[in-house]
């Protein structure tokens, strides 16, 4: 196995709303996803930032009364301490409200600019005269021209899904001032994507992609590569344009730059990291970017058009996954299933949920369910049942019988070999983010071990007074749950740690899977991992859907 080279990202989340458990569902992928290849042994690197820029922000910090600067960084805070406490662990976690973004986004602008790729032209917008705005389309609302269904965004119709442009609206009405907007000409700059249709046509076909998110793809192709508008007129929380008077680029053409910006600043803090050879067309660098279904279309088709347009090299992979529901039904403010990332630490153990959404993860958009009454029996049963009980089971009596002292001889050590020739399936599973499908096969090896034990009962035997070989079938399952941490280390890094403490080992890695441990010392049994009382999700539903009600209250937006 020769050591691979990768860069991997998570998307950029919004720096103004709290990370909620649909978010997570994305960090702990890619986590789970780059924590196993660090665990083989690669030399890999997990960047990722706050996507800080647009008009939502903007409004959001104008709302709150603070500058932008202080909102994104307040909410990037928060951001950093539920990643870093759901065992989220980046490389780096920059800003694109960054000096290195700026730098790298007005490179690429330059380039595309040099290469004839942007183009200008005027085009017509909805205005609020009220606030001295342009209205970005969902920031207009009316009823819809096509079914007359009210209060509808301008850019589609929830009721009977069709879409128009803001000005089609019957009666538009600006949702920032309520006064009905005019319409004004301003002139904008273009992405011409169309400019790389053959270059997308062969690295869509090159194999970038799951097979559901090609077939979007191709319809998106069917229906003609459009322009792309990439500026803004003031006001706008951005970047300026250079050359321009009053314009900024667009939010998603700098929030992807991101990426490299992120990794241009620990590159430039790490003497070992050198920029090109990650970012330059002729890079051997693999790079994924791990995504939801929502937001393919800027990952797909602008971003490797962008990135080839401007003399950068292109994704070796786009990684899209599906939409979270809980309880099978979207997560809802009222029903107390929007639960944040916050609310959720403060009732759970995060290493329940990262197991929970890698039992359900597969490589492809289907969306996953979060079944809370699911959620604690599979932990419980799995988890505790299976997995750290092996452990409590067996540590207990190597210190009652032996002084704490593992034997020097496996007792069955066709069984240890058996786990170790189970590797290569998970590992491939794993890999190809068939990630139900490794938690399955590492749970079939969790009943071998316990069926072991029960085979032959070392509680039976210490009673019977062979001591000998008592400790002979505790050595055996302590050996196979080092085999089962060492599986399941990408998903649940803290009882691996607390393991390995256990154990007296060193960090273990997926090597480290052959050699038995054998005549050394364990420290005292001490709990790994609880069972999850159900009282506990109920009062976190509960807080949940008071915290909904407090923030709908009209109390709730006094001063
Ligand atoms: N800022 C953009 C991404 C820019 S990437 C250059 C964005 N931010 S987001 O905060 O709305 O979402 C961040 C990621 O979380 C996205 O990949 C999005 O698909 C994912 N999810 C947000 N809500 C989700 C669910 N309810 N379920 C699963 N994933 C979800 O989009
Ligand atoms: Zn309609």
């Amino acid at each position: 196995m020769s050591t691979r080279q990768l860069l991997v990202t998570s998307a950029l989340p919004y720096a103004n709303g709290d990370i909620h458990l649909g978010h997570l569902v994305e960090y702990l992928q890619t986590d789970i996803w780059v924590r196993f290849q660090k665990l083989r042994g690669h030399d890999c690197l997990y960047v990722c930032a706050s996507d800080a820029h647009g008009t939502p922000i903007m409004l959001r910090a104008e709302q709150a009364g603070m500058p932008p600067e202080a909102l994104i960084e307040e909410v990037a805070d928060r951001h950093r301490r539920d990643f870093g406490e759901f065992l989220i662990e980046f490389d780096n976690y920059h800003s694109t409200h960054s000096a290195e973004n700026r730098e790298i986004v007005e490179r690429i602008y330059a380039a595309l600019t040099a290469g004839g790729h942007i183009a200008r032209r005027s085009i017509k917008q909805a205005y609020d005269e009220a606030r001295g705005m342009f209205l970005p389309d969902r920031f207009v609302r009316g009823t819809c021209p096509k079914c007359g269904a009210q209060d509808q965004y301008g850019d589609s119709c929830e009721v009977c899904g069709a879409t128009y442009a803001p000005t089609d609206l019957i009666d538009p009405r600006s949702v920032l001032s309520g006064t009905a907007p005019s319409v004004r000409e301003s002139e904008h700059l273009f992405f011409k994507l169309g400019d790389f249709a053959a270059m997308l046509q062969e690295w869509i076909g090159a194999g970038h992609l799951h097979p559901a998110v090609t077939a979007k793809l191709a319809e998106w192709f069917e229906a003609g590569l459009q322009d792309w508008d990439i500026s803004r007129d003031a006001p706008y929380f951005g970047f300026r344009i250079p050359g321009e008077a009053d314009k900024f680029f667009y939010v998603w053409l700098d929030a992807p730059v991101g990426y490299i910006a992120s990794f241009l600043e620990l590159s430039r803090r790490r003497d070992d990291l050198d920029f090109d050879a990650y970012w330059g067309p002729d890079s051997t660098v693999e790079l994924y970017h791990f995504i939801g279904k929502d937001i393919v279309y800027f990952h797909a088709l602008f971003w490797p058009a962008v990135l080839a347009g401007s003399g950068f090299r292109t994704p070796d992979g786009v990684f899209a996954h599906g939409f979270l529901t809980v309880n099978g039904q979207k997560m809802s403010k009222s029903r107390g299933t929007f639960i944040t990332a916050r609310s959720y630490l403060e009732h759970l153990e995060p290493e329940y949920l990262r197991y929970y959404y890698a039992a359900k993860l597969g490589p492809g958009i289907d969306d996953i369910d979060l079944n809370l009454e699911d959620f604690v029996a599979r932990v419980n049963a799995d988890l505790i049942g299976k997995v750290v009980n092996i452990a409590s089971r067996c540590a207990g009596f190597i210190h009652k019988l032996a002084g704490g002292r593992l034997a020097a001889r496996l007792h069955a050590p066709e069984l240890h070999d058996a786990f170790s020739a189970a590797a290569e399936s998970i590992a491939a599973a794993y890999e190809s983010r068939e990630f139900s499908r490794a938690m399955r096969e590492i749970m079939q090896l969790a009943d071998r071990a316990n069926q072991y034990i029960d085979q032959h009962k070392p509680w039976v035997l210490a009673r019977e007074g062979a001591t000998a070989e008592a400790v002979d079938v505790c050595t055996q399952g302590l050996n196979l749950y080092r085999q089962l941490v060492i599986f399941l280390k990408p998903v649940l890094p803290e009882v691996a740690r607390a393991s390995e403490a256990l154990l007296r080992l060193p960090p273990l890695v997926w090597s480290d899977l052959e050699a038995p441990m054998l005549d050394c010392e364990i420290e005292p049994f001490s709990p790994l991992l609880s069972r999850i009382e159900p009282a506990r999700v109920e009062s976190l539903v509960a807080a949940t859907r008071t915290a909904a009600a407090a923030a709908a209250s009209p109390d709730a937006h006094a001063g």
